[in-house]
């Protein structure tokens, strides 16, 4: 855990993604429930970038300035948004986030905040298994943001899901709000989800007859 602000709680750093916040249920939902809370910064990307031109330097700025790093977003195509992409894509620069760049500078600006993801999904947990429609865990699917953070010298966090949003009535919304809330409360307090390090657990490997093509 990082160090704490002189106002004795977490900064969070929401860095968001929704490309139509107008027909969100649960994302919009969510925002609007934390968006006050004294430690917690809310910023919209595609609000604040309309035309996908991202600031680069001042988005690192507020990067500098928090301790728990929030992506929070629709599940996408088993991803992110395109404006998310092209943010991680443009801000967590060689020399700056990770790596060393042509001047010998360290990449470091990262290390030891926490990445925790907020994620809606149209399809429920039992979709996401091994033999599901979807093949794959969602934990699987998300290795790419997990291997982010581990390159950035962060530390991966267990995620705040809220899936099967086609049956989440309005009970179901509010209850999950609620839930985040709460979790967004603990947080700011330095009670953070578990560590994930997928990398610990058995390889899912590629069959050999394909690799072989490859080669
Ligand atoms: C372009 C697009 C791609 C989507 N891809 C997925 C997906 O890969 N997996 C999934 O479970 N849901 C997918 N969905 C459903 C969204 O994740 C779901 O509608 C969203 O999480 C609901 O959140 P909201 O109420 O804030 O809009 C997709 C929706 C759109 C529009």
């Amino acid at each position: 855990m990082t160090e704490k602000s002189a106002a004795d709680h977490l900064r969070v750093l929401i860095i968001f993604a929704h490309p139509s916040y107008e027909t969100s249920r649960i994302n919009r939902a969510l925002c609007e429930a934390v968006k006050d809370l004294p430690g917690v910064t809310l910023h919209d990307l595609y609000q604040t970038y309309p035309e996908q031109l991202i600031d680069v330097p001042s988005e690192q700025a507020l990067l500098e300035d928090c301790d728990v790093l929030i992506l929070q977003h629709p599940l996408y195509w088993y991803s992110c948004p395109a404006l998310m992409k092209n943010w991680i894509d443009s801000v967590l620069a060689l020399g700056w986030a990770y790596g060393q760049d042509n001047q010998g500078k360290r990449g470091d600006a990262l290390k030891g905040k926490s990445f925790v993801q907020v994620i809606s999904s149209g399809g429920s947990e039992d979709v996401y298994q091994r033999g599901g429609h979807n093949n794959f865990t969602l934990a699987e699917l998300l290795r790419p943001f997990e291997q982010t953070a581990d390159l950035c010298d962060m530390l991966y966090r267990q995620p705040f899901l809220t899936q099967d949003l086609r049956n989440l009535d309005a009970a179901g919304i509010n209850a999950k709000v609620e839930g985040y809330v709460q979790w967004m409360h603990d947080l700011l307090r330095g009670e953070l989800p578990p560590l994930i390090n997928s990398h610990h657990a058995p390889q899912a490997d590629y069959a050999q007859q394909h690799t072989a093509k490859l080669n």
